[in-house]
């Protein structure tokens, strides 16, 4: 079997490139380890940057989206109980962000995917890798307890961050920061407690009230890493939300029944480069950023993007310089995100030297960021996504 892309991994920036090479009549398998009810139930974050919009739009994938997605033109920051309005459509001149969940992207990108032909092979154990710098790579599965192989031309490898992708780079660089707290997150049915995301950074840690639609809302607060599910009733949530929240903002929150908690670690991680030979990186394969700012997904569409405008220029044109300058390319954008993740964690956040000299600057620069239009249109524009 041969197949000139074979994508491993089935979340949003495989089914992504699959989808931008598709339309452009280049064709691949996407393996993936998990199966499609695992996959279609996973829960993410839910802001898309107009970049990502504009790639489902490209790909054809917008119906539900443009239905169902909620736009947006601003945030809230909050600051011990006292909140301001970030109006990112005024100071970016009129950009806005999509609240719509990663788990509908997932779901619409498979089905689109499906419906057109393509070939997702779901449940497909023990990948391996060989021959990725020579010029036909060999890809090796598990399914059904039958071994599988595939030659193709190139590999790329959307798997996250524990995948086989990055673990046969040779030479691979990782620079990690690794937070000593997690995120709590709920969803529950309730009408959300505002018109937009509340960020709010509190003495007791920092807490985020987003939503899902009208009736389904998400939100989270700052654990330390050692808290276990268990220790966190549904009471002792809400209450924890509302004192973070102020007073005043506390009468807002509406209480509904909780459907979904998880506690997720926060971590920066940067793999360098993002190829060798015939084998690219993308998404979480490649780097992981700590939620506040919701850089996630968006960072995986915008690997993608390059990914596939690199394989389209060889396959329409014979040009390989896109595909030579893919890592570096690729690299430049993700660190100016991970730059601002690290940068919202760290001013929103509560560390354990917030009562030293390091915790009062940050609390300084916050204020500091709320109270000058330079500060917010650095926040807006990079909230927004840096272009392309
Ligand atoms: C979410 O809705 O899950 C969400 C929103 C914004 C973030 C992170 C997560 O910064």
């Amino acid at each position: 079997m041969h197949a000139p892309v074979v994508i491993i991994g089935s979340g949003p920036a495989g089914l992504l490139l699959s989808h931008l090479l598709h339309v452009q009549g280049i064709s691949s398998v996407i393996l993936e380890r998990k199966s499609r009810d695992y996959v279609e139930g996973r829960i993410r974050a839910g802001v898309l940057e107009m970049g990502t919009v504009g790639l489902m739009e490209r790909v054809g994938v917008d119906a539900r989206m443009k239905k169902e997605g909620i736009i947006h033109g601003g945030i809230y920051i909050s600051l011990n109980g006292k909140r301001t309005h970030v109006n990112i459509e005024e100071l970016t001149g009129g950009s806005t962000v999509m609240v719509y969940g990663q788990t509908e992207v997932t779901k619409d990108l498979i089905a689109a995917r499906l419906a057109h032909g393509g070939e997702i092979v779901f449940e497909a154990e023990g990948v391996s890798l060989q021959g990725i710098e020579g010029d036909k790579p060999r890809v090796r599965y598990l399914k059904d307890g039958n071994m599988v192989e595939m030659t193709c031309d190139y590999v790329a490898a959307c798997d996250g961050f524990h995948g086989v992708g990055r673990k046969t780079m040779p030479g691979v660089k990782e620079l990690e920061k690794v937070y000593p707290f997690g995120w709590l997150g709920i969803l529950a049915h309730a009408k959300p407690v505002a018109d937009e995301l509340i960020y709010a950074k509190h003495d007791r840690g920092f807490a985020l009230c987003s939503m899902r639609s009208e009736t389904v809302v998400r939100h989270y607060v700052q654990v330390p890493s050692s808290d276990k599910i268990e220790d966190w009733s549904d009471d002792r949530f809400w209450d924890e939300l509302r004192t973070r929240l102020g007073e005043e903002d506390a009468e807002l929150v509406n209480e509904g029944e909780v459907f979904e908690k998880s506690i997720a670690p926060l971590r920066s991680f940067v793999a360098e480069p993002m190829q060798h030979g015939r084998l690219f990186l993308a998404g979480d394969a490649a780097h992981i950023v700590p939620p506040t700012g919701a850089k996630g997904l968006n960072l995986a569409a915008s690997d993608v993007h390059y990914l596939s405008e690199a394989l389209i220029a060889k396959y329409k044109n014979n040009r390989s310089d896109l595909l030579e300058s893919y890592s570096d390319m690729a690299l430049a954008r993700v660190w100016k995100a991970e730059r601002f993740s690290w940068w919202m964690t760290t001013m929103l956040h509560k560390f354990e030297d917030d009562d030293h000299f390091e915790g009062r600057i940050r609390q300084a620069e916050l204020q500091y960021i709320l109270s000058s239009k330079a500060g917010l249109t650095t926040l807006a524009e990079n909230y927004v996504g840096l272009p392309y």
